[in-house]
């Protein structure tokens, strides 16, 4: 099974940033450029990009990992306007978020979710699935709502294929707004997940699963939740979505000590 990486995991998620092929190339090529002058190209980025970009994006980036940010739980059949797993890899991509806050309130149901971690893990893409809790209580309630949660999202899966699995926490309450979780909310929140899987598919192989930070990070408070926080890398919406920041970003979190 793979080790947790010592390089922090950064993924930009861009949603439906840029608004055209021709940005989204400039952007990847302005920043592997800024990248290489300051010796980084090395570390590697992922970006999760709309899927009409894939192919194109996939092909231009040469240290980066391009993945897509969502894929259907089927293999094939007559569903109109669906994309497969062995669609998304044909076309470049090497991994998927799933689960994301954003896609579950359009409606993904759990089982939807399930089928759509399953299929992916079975078909060996790196999953990283989103979950996160809507608000916090002063109870900690939330801690169950979460392992609740994570249980059901992995529940069709077999423990063997959770080497290409990454969670990342993402606390519904802190998504595109102006504050972020605090480190240490942040650290608690992936003890609860660490417990969780270690309970799911015991303690060796919940140890080598990465789990990010997502919610509001910028280039302020980023290596924050690697040195605090008990994280492996960060999902970053809006901030990845400017070439300066990003790299910014990649440059804080160097190492994850
Ligand atoms: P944000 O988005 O960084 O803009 O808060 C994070 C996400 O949606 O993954």
């Amino acid at each position: 099974m793979k080790k947790r990486s010592s390089t922090a995991i950064i993924i930009g998620n861009w949603k439906t940033s840029p608004a055209s092929l021709k940005e989204g190339l400039a952007f990847v090529k302005s920043l592997e450029k800024k990248l290489a002058a300051k010796k980084l190209a090395k570390l590697g980025y992922y970006l999760a990009v709309p899927d009409l970009f894939l192919s194109e994006l996939a092909s231009c980036a040469k240290y980066g990992t391009i993945g897509v940010e969502n894929v259907s739980g089927i293999s094939t059949g007559a569903y109109t306007g669906l994309q497969t797993v062995h669609m998304a890899k044909s076309a470049g991509a090497k991994f998927t978020l799933l689960g994301h806050s954003e896609v579950r309130a359009r409606g993904e149901t759990t089982e939807d979710l399930a089928k759509k971690v399953s299929q992916a893990l079975s078909e060996k893409m790196m999953t990283v699935l989103c979950i996160g809790e809507a608000k916090r209580d002063a109870q900690g309630n939330y801690i169950a709502e979460l392992e609740e949660e994570l249980r059901k999202d992995v529940s069709m899966v077999n423990r063997a294929l959770f080497e290409n699995l990454i969670i990342a926490y993402e606390p519904v309450w802190a998504i595109g707004k102006d504050v972020a979780a605090t480190p240490s909310e942040c650290f608690e929140a992936v003890i609860a997940i660490r417990r969780a899987l270690a309970s799911l598919v015991g303690i060796d192989h919940a140890k080598k699963v990465s789990i990010l930070y997502g919610g509001t990070v910028n280039k302020d408070n980023a290596r924050t939740f690697i040195k605090e926080g008990g994280v492996d890398g960060l999902l970053i919406g809006r901030a990845s979505t400017s070439v300066s920041t990003f790299a910014e970003i990649i440059d804080s979190c160097r190492r994850r000590e």
